[in-house]
């Protein structure tokens, strides 16, 4: 029994495709290679904390500007979750076991600033300026004097 015409044409049809499809270049060689976006060292990261900071600070109490507010609160919810990963020069400088641990600790402190500007969103959504006032002049403040009593290099060194 020999095979219809029409049905060898499929098979022929059907070998080129697969073959085509084998030869084709995989998305790996059409896709450009992934940009990793250029990592940001950590002094802008808290020069951006610093600058975020003052606008809330400044704008805190004017219902007008709350939207901006908020987004500038959430920036440095972001800034605070992006430096929790990052190493402090002083913390790269030692040796192990005590970089680790120290690494650690800023991971920690890194959090508490994080979890403070939650309470800071939270009592400005609650509409309550003079909670989340109190929330930037108090452990915000202590947080980053104790985080560069710890962590930055000495300016006379
Ligand atoms: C809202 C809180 C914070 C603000 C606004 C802030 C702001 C700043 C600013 C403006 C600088 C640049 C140098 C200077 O002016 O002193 C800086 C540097 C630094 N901060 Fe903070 N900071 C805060 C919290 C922290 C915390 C909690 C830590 C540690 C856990 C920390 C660790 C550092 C380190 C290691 C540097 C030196 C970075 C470098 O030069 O490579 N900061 N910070």
């Amino acid at each position: 029994m020999t095979t219809p015409r029409r049905c060898r044409h499929r098979y022929t049809l059907a070998a080129l495709f697969i073959v085509a499809l084998a030869a084709a270049p995989g998305p790996q060689a059409l896709d450009p290679p992934p940009t990793e976006p250029a990592p940001m060292p950590l002094v802008d990261v808290m020069e951006g904390l610093k600058a975020h900071l003052k606008f809330i600070a400044q704008h805190l109490s004017d219902p007008a500007e709350r939207p901006a507010v908020l987004e500038h609160v959430h920036d440095m919810q972001r800034l605070a979750w992006l430096a929790k990963t990052m190493t402090p020069e002083t913390v790269a400088a030692l040796p192990e076991p005590d970089r680790s641990a120290r690494q650690l600790e800023f991971r920690r402190t890194m959090n508490e600033v994080l979890i403070q500007c939650c309470r800071l969103e939270m009592h400005l959504i609650d509409g309550s300026p003079a909670q989340a006032w109190g929330i930037i002049k108090g452990p915000l403040l202590k947080l980053r004097e104790k985080g560069h009593e710890q962590f930055q290099e000495d300016d006379d060194g």
